[in-house]
């Protein structure tokens, strides 16, 4: 690679924000492209907006996942720094595509709601960050609200989210009695002003936490109490450095308010200076660099057209090393084909535009008609497959009826594709080619439902099981393996890639199973290695 392509790697920092619905995602992304001029004003920022829509009304979530397509990845410059930031869906219905981009990501930054500290969603977006060790910024927000007393709030982080944290920026009360932050590295103040549109700061620089300026501007009591803190921060967190950040062991925290554009300027400045750049990868046999020569990349999410008269979908490809090129023949490993690009396509806020070539970190829009799906791997010719773009294991299972015996081919080749995009996962059970659909929502069965109709004219329903959990088996020893197999034959079926699957009644009940067959190994991703 050329001394001009490792800058443009170096400069790249492609990121996930995360957060429980309602902390503030969509709200902070906006401020973000406001700081990198990327948009002008904020409400230009439209996915996410999903979330508030009924469950019921699934068509209108697709219809604004159809507009969320050009702000599934959002560039733009900051400083020196190329910032991309990948939009993960707020509803938890689409949990298993926000599972998939964090494997696209380089870093995240949590969000939490200073009011409500660790949701549900967070919990399980931070398991996926933690399996793969993923560095972690924790953004601590709506402190104009009355909050929880912040100590409480990292202590609950810590034990809920299995991080430890060190904050950054420290606030001075809460509620209508927030006066601000105080920067504990830069040892400066920055004094909250709500300010909804633009962008804005009033730091006000001090010697130290002691400077009688302090107590000027916020008052004896809160002077009082903020150097009583800030003392007592440097006993009870540990220091923080690059590394332990780095190793996704230690998380740096901020405070502030998305909507008032408070403490956001810092974060992001924090942010491009200590964020990873763009990360190798690991294939099954060697780990690829960035900085290589030869282009690659994997494909870590496909959006369907919903436009019935085009059954294009983009896929989007991150690109792991080398350069990506526009009308270039890239090798599609899986399907052993060559393939070229005339319209890749970059995102840059709300526009989308195409692009010649992209670099290490970069997302790529590809339209596809039908070639790719989860996980595929892109190359200049190398035979080699990226690991880490797991299946979570489904929580809700359905049988797939078909409704239309004159369109079994349709509902066959509609069943293949969606599931080939990971909108769900299929499994066969025998005898009788029963087909079992997995997802992690509810919504999903109904998207299926209406696209297997309006796309592939083929009407099927859905009957409900009681499984509660699916995981993937292996085993050494042959014999227990069948023996596992005859006892258990009600509830296994295979996978799209013919690998056994166990169907759990209740967590209760696989415990018991892995208790009484301890020579089984159970997955709970499809990605492992015995
Ligand atoms: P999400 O993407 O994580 O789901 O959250 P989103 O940004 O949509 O924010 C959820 C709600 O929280 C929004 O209010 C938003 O304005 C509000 N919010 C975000 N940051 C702050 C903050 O710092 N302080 C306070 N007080 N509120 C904040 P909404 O009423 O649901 O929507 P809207 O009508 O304001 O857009």
């Amino acid at each position: 690679m050329s001394a001009a392509n490792a800058t443009e790697v170096t400069k790249r920092r492609t990121f996930g924000i995360i957060s429980h619905p309602d902390a503030g995602k969509t709200t902070l992304t906006e401020k973000l492209l406001l700081f990198g001029g990327a948009i002008q004003t904020a409400g230009a920022v439209k996915s996410n907006r999903i979330k508030k829509a009924a469950t019921s009304d699934f068509m209108e979530i697709e219809k604004q996942r159809g507009i969320s397509v050009a702000t599934s990845v959002m560039g733009f410059d900051y400083k020196n720094y190329k910032i991309n930031i990948l939009d993960t869906p707020g509803h938890k219905d689409f949990a298993e595509d926000t599972y998939r981009t964090l494997t696209a990501v380089d870093s995240v930054i949590l969000v939490v709601d200073s009011v409500k500290g660790v949701e549900d969603q967070t919990r399980k977006l931070m398991e996926v960050c933690r399996m793969r060790n993923t560095p972690v910024i924790v953004f601590i927000n709506k402190l104009d609200r009355e909050g929880q007393d912040p100590y409480d709030l990292l202590e609950e982080i810590e034990k809920e989210l299995n991080i430890h944290t060190r904050p950054l920026t420290w606030p001075i009360g809460s509620g209508k009695d927030f006066k601000g932050v105080y920067n504990l590295y830069e040892k400066n103040l920055n004094l909250f002003q709500p300010d909804k549109t633009k962008v804005s700061k009033e730091i006000v620089e001090i010697k130290d936490v002691n400077d009688s300026l302090v107590d000027e501007l916020i008052g004896d009591k809160f002077a009082a109490k903020l150097r009583e803190d800030v003392e007592l921060i440097d006993g009870v967190y540990e220091p923080f450095t690059n590394d332990l950040y780095l190793e996704g062991y230690l998380a740096p925290v901020f405070f502030g308010s998305a909507v008032n554009n408070f403490g956001v300027r810092e974060l992001l400045d924090t942010f491009v200076e200590i964020a990873p750049e763009p990360k190798s990868r690991y294939t099954e046999n060697r780990e690829v660099k960035p900085d290589e020569k030869g282009f690659s990349g994997f494909i870590f999410k496909i959006h369907a057209n919903l436009d019935p008269n085009h059954r294009d979908r983009i896929a989007f490809c991150r690109i792991v090393s080398g350069v990506f090129e526009r009308n270039k023949f890239y090798h599609h490993v899986r399907l052993d084909k060559k393939l070229r690009f005339s319209n890749p396509t970059s995102f840059m806020a709300n526009d989308k535009s195409v692009i010649d070539e992209a670099f290490p970190g970069d997302v790529v829009g590809l339209y596809d008609s039908g070639n790719f799906k989860i996980g595929d791997t892109l190359t200049e010719g190398e035979k080699m497959q990226f690991k880490g773009i797991p299946s979570f294991s489904p929580e809700i299972f359905k049988v797939l009826e078909n409704k239309d015996p004159l369109k079994t081919k349709q509902l066959e080749k509609g069943i293949m594709q969606l599931t080939d995009e990971g909108v769900a996962q299929l499994f066969i059970q025998q005898p009788g080619n029963v087909r079992i659909v997995g997802t992690v929502g509810e919504l999903q069965f109904d998207v299926i439902q209406f696209r297997l109709l309006h796309e592939y004219g083929a009407k099927c329903s859905f009957t409900s099981l009681s499984y509660q959990k699916a995981c993937w088996f292996t085993c050494d020893d042959v014999a227990e393996m069948e023996r596992f197999n005859t006892i258990k034959r009600y509830n296994i079926a295979a996978d799209k890639d013919g690998r056994p699957v166990f169907f759990a009644d209740s967590l209760w009940s696989l415990k018991m199973t892995q208790d009484t067959f301890p020579k089984i190994n159970f997955h709970f991703t499809s990605e492992f290695n015995d």
